[in-house]
């Protein structure tokens, strides 16, 4: 049986560390990373809160939560009409709770057009939330653009986490990504590259090999790999993450291993050697 964790005093607590998943480019495993990393961060038993800021509320489903079920999302919270922990959710594994999103999110961009803090709103919500709720990590799933949602997450991250699949376009996307990284840097300047991740590998395919060696050349690629498992794209369809379908598969111990090097990489403490290299 596994040790009870001491409860943390108010005096134990420090910030959480915020790491936003973030590819421009769709489909690249952003929200399988996100839920997947989220849920093996809690089952090493850290206090985790999953963030989705994706009006296709995918994160939301994968830990078992219907965008269609949801009554107030974090469009209530970015527009004033609620806290993060008004709207916050529990999910299967008690160290992991959920802030939902569903479709009514895509109206964000034009309720705060006018609105000179439309940056900073989400980062304005976590230092609330902080003060009452002692989460260690939280992690923000992102939508596929750059725009006011990513910019966000980006204002209120630690750190950027960027799912990769090894294509022959995928270095472009990291190029442009890097320039907002930069820009954000101007409101936000402890921002820094967690690292990449390499999603949906396939050892059998020489081009993913190729574009590996390049991206690693360029950035901090972490040494977890995620391959190309099909446990991971049905695990969303139960609404649990990888961990609780089929915790022996190569994608759930993927993913274990990739919040190994997470909790090691923020045990280590040496942030600034983390950046892009
Ligand atoms: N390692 C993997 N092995 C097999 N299938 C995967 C893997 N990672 C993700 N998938 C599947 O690929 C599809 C895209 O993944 P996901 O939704 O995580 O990407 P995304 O970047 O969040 O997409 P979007 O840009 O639309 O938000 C999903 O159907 C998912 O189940
Ligand atoms: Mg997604």
């Amino acid at each position: 049986m596994s040790k009870p964790v001491a409860p943390r005093r108010a005096s134990d607590r420090r910030p959480p560390r915020i790491i936003a998943v973030v590819n421009q480019k769709g489909g690249v495993g952003k929200t399988t990373t996100a839920v997947n990393l989220a849920a093996s961060v809690a089952a090493a038993e850290r206090q985790t809160l999953l963030l989705d800021l994706d009006p296709q509320g995918n994160a939301s489903s994968g830990v078992g939560v219907s965008p269609r079920t949801v009554e107030r999302s974090i469009y209530d919270a970015l527009i004033g009409r609620a806290t993060l922990r008004e709207i916050m959710l529990p999910t299967e594994l008690e160290s992991l709770s959920l802030v939902p999103s569903k479709q009514d999110l895509v109206a964000v961009e034009v309720e705060l057009v006018d609105d000179p803090q439309r940056p900073y709103k989400l980062r304005r919500l976590l230092a609330e939330m902080q003060e009452r709720d002692p989460f260690e990590y939280v992690f923000i799933d992102c939508p596929p653009s750059l725009g006011i949602l990513t910019v966000n997450a980006l204002s209120a991250a630690d750190a950027v986490l960027v799912p990769m699949q090894c294509e022959y376009y995928a270095l472009e996307g990291l190029t442009a990504l890097m320039a907002t990284i930069d820009r954000v840097r101007n409101v936000n300047e402890r921002l820094e590259v967690e690292g990449i991740v390499l999603t949906m590998f396939d050892p059998r395919n020489n081009l993913a090999h190729q574009v590996a060696d390049e991206v690693k050349r360029h950035f901090r690629v972490f040494d977890s790999v995620i391959p190309r498992n099909v446990r991971l794209s049905e695990a969303p369809s139960h609404g649990k993450p990888a961990l609780l379908y089929d915790v022996q598969s190569k994608g759930a111990q993927g993913y274990l291993s990739l919040a190994r090097e997470v909790l090691a990489n923020d045990a280590r403490g040496s942030r600034d050697q983390r950046l892009a290299r």
